[in-house]
């Protein structure tokens, strides 16, 4: 690559090339031949909906945030997508902003890459671009014009594109004004001591308790004490800490042991390769959550080995487990109905079955694999126009599914296959 460079410069001599170096058509060059740009709409979408169902509402209502921004008008979630490549995780931000009722969100999008910004700004993708994105989304969001789809005013307005270097200093830009910084799959482009630098950055750049979502490789651990690690229904990321001597987990809640959080990694790799026993032996290795249960840690055990045992056909101990979090209420309570509705499918119980998936939708309407069900058992008791309606909710909401409900409650299927199972029913296919 260097060579290369060297070569298009006119020079053999490395020295020569860092005077090049310092003007900025050669420096664009450069990072256009260094930097790989892969991203697509909607790229890990559990991230899009932890931002908007959980850290957003906990942002908007917190005290000490400015109401008015410097126009003097109300002051919308401002996000920051950094390392945003040609533009399509700062739309995402911006269409599933504007989709959860925040008009007035601002999205400030920086890369290093101007080949990459003048995409960005133009705002004209491919299908490939879009694959994971619901039709109905893209037609309210993206015109189509031939074999593209252009990005509709409303979104260009909501974004604005900036050339900027991670790695390099500036105060005049890191300073405080971002509720959340999406810096995904970008830290390991450098080296360890610059890593932490940006991450400085981040924290400078962030509102008090803002909050920081990176990829799904990529972690703060041996980088920066200044963040805690959050998780929502098995999503991690970061929040800045509002004083930087609080400890890693909450307050009353239990931290697992390096050991526990292993081996759990472990009992996931087993789910997905779809070796339930093996899966239930590491699981039992694991500190049994305390009683009751309460924190995510002991949620996210007890509900896996919930499911486990479901799947070893102890129907009763999964019950007993899956009762024991009802109360939980919200997400969790939805996620212990579904393990119970798998029980007495099991049992060849379909109407208690189609009752608990009808509670989890009650009690996370966004839980697109309990539409899914209902609308398999609508159509077994003959509701065919339920089960049509379940059908066509379940196909929007499948995309922002988070991944370990695919993996835990998707029988074995991945996201795309229970999209084309929807898509296929709710034609009135028959299962
Ligand atoms: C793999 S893309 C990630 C795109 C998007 N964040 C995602 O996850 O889909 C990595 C991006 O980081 C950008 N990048 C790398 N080093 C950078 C730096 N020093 N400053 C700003 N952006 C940088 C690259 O130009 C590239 O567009």
């Amino acid at each position: 690559m260097l060579q290369q460079r060297l070569l298009a410069n006119g020079t053999g001599d490395v020295g020569h090339y860092l005077d090049v170096l310092v003007t900025d058509e050669e420096l664009a060059a450069l990072a256009s031949a260094l930097t790989i740009g892969e991203t697509y709409f909607l790229r890990q979408p559990e991230h899009f909906q932890v931002l908007t169902r959980t850290v957003l509402p906990e942002r908007l209502a917190r005290p000490d945030r400015p109401r008015s921004g410097a126009d003097g008008g109300p002051l919308g979630p401002r996000v920051l997508s950094a390392g945003c490549a040609s533009g399509e995780e700062a739309y995402s931000l911006a269409i599933t902003l504007a989709e959860a009722g925040h008009p007035s969100a601002r999205i400030t999008a920086i890369d290093v890459n101007p080949g990459a910004l003048a995409k960005a700004r133009a705002g004209r993708y491919t299908s490939w671009s879009m694959r994971v994105v619901p039709p109905a989304v893209q037609r309210r969001w993206l015109a189509q014009d031939g074999d593209h789809f252009v990005v509709n005013p409303q979104l260009r307005d909501a974004v604005d594109f900036r050339r900027r270097n991670l790695a390099m200093p500036d105060p005049t830009f890191w300073r405080p004004g971002f509720d959340a910084i999406f810096c995904r799959n970008v830290l390991m482009y450098f080296a360890p001591t610059v890593m932490a630098e940006v991450v400085r950055r981040f924290a400078a750049a962030l509102m008090p308790g803002g909050y920081l979502f990176l990829g799904s490789a990529e972690t703060l651990r041996g980088l920066s004490d200044e963040f805690e690690l959050c998780e929502t229904d098995g999503t991690f990321y970061y929040r800045l800490s509002d004083s930087p001597a609080r400890p890693v987990a909450a307050a009353g809640r239990r931290g697992p042991s390096g050991a526990d959080r292993e081996s759990f990694e472990e009992v996931l790799d087993l789910v997905r390769a779809e070796r339930f026993g093996a899966a239930l032996g590491v699981i039992e290795r694991i500190e049994a959550p305390a009683t009751p249960v309460h924190s995510p840690w002991d949620t996210e055990v007890a509900l896996t080995r919930a499911v486990l045992l479901a799947h070893a056909g102890d129907l009763a101990g999964a019950t007993r487990d899956a009762q024991r979090l009802l109360g939980r209420g919200g997400q969790v309570a939805a996620d212990a109905h579904a393990v119970l509705a798998t029980c007495r499918e099991s049992n060849a119980d379909e109407r208690g079955a189609l009752l608990h998936w009808r509670a989890a939708a009650q009690a996370d309407p966004g839980f697109g694999i309990a539409h899914l069900h209902l609308g398999r058992l609508s159509r077994h008791t003959g509701d065919g126009v339920g089960a049509e309606r379940a059908y066509e909710r379940a196909t929007g909401l499948l995309l922002t599914e988070t991944e370990r409900r695919v993996l835990l409650f998707g029988g074995g299927f991945n996201r795309e296959a229970l999209l084309s199972v929807c898509r296929t029913m709710s034609r009135g296919g028959r299962s």
